[in-house]
């Protein structure tokens, strides 16, 4: 079974995935950390980002591998290294890329393939798994994302405002909505849930449900 989390940053697509890929046995695949690695890489061989075919060059060379807790580039932990504000300020580049985009999507179908998995993104349910058994588009207002944000920062020890993580995440959402390929949009078979006001664990249960009563209804019919 497939269950495709997609949506905008903050919107705890994250946590909301890797716990319930937990409560239901399934591979967690984090598609943003993928981005971001190949982002990383690029700042640390000093690509120059006006060069669009370098960065496709380096994403089919870097050995990216992602396991429940942690990411690794190369074989090195860049589990927190990916997740600076510079980092996320520069993963457009790698994001908007569609050379880039082709590798990191040929990579993600490559991953699950034969495993049950909770895959969060932006093109998941899009793009990557149409065929998904479960597609779930997951919003929240943008201060609430933005003030999310703001703790996950500061725990990391970052000095940022909200105001600054709320321009950020603004020129992000924008970018993210606005490209050609593998754009931030809801599959037309999505199921649309706004966290604002819900605790994550409400969250959770209520795609837990959803997926338990799926998974019933395929063996029911024995698909
Ligand atoms: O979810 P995140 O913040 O870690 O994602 C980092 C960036 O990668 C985000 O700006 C959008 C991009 N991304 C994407 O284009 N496609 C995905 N499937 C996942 C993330």
């Amino acid at each position: 079974m497939i269950i495709t989390i997609d949506g905008p940053a903050g919107a705890g697509k994250s946590t909301v995935a890797r716990s319930l890929a937990r409560r239901l046995g399934f591979m967690f695949l984090d598609t943003g950390a993928m981005y971001r690695a190949v982002t990383l890489s690029a700042v640390r061989h000093g690509l120059d980002w006006n060069d669009a075919e370098a960065l496709v060059r380096l994403a089919g060379q870097v050995r990216i591998y992602l396991d429940d807790d942690s990411v690794w580039l190369d074989g090195e932990d860049v589990t927190d290294a990916i997740r600076t504000t510079q980092i996320t300020s520069q993963v457009k580049y790698a994001a908007n890329n569609p050379g880039v985009r082709e590798q990191l999507v040929a990579q993600q179908r490559a991953t699950v393939e034969g495993k049950s998995v909770v895959t969060e993104g932006r093109d998941q349910g899009t793009v990557v798994f149409p065929q998904a058994e479960l597609k779930i588009f997951l919003t929240a207002g943008p201060e609430e994302r933005a003030r999310r944000r703001l703790l996950d920062l500061q725990a990391r020890g970052e000095e940022i405002t909200l105001e600054e993580v709320l321009a950020k995440q603004n020129a992000r959402d924008a970018s993210d909505a606005g490209r050609d390929v593998g754009p931030l949009v809801a599959a037309a078979d999505a199921v649309h849930l706004v966290t604002d006001g819900h605790t994550l664990d409400q969250v959770i249960a209520e795609i837990e449900a959803l997926a338990r009563s799926r998974m019933t209804a395929a063996d029911a019919t024995g698909s």
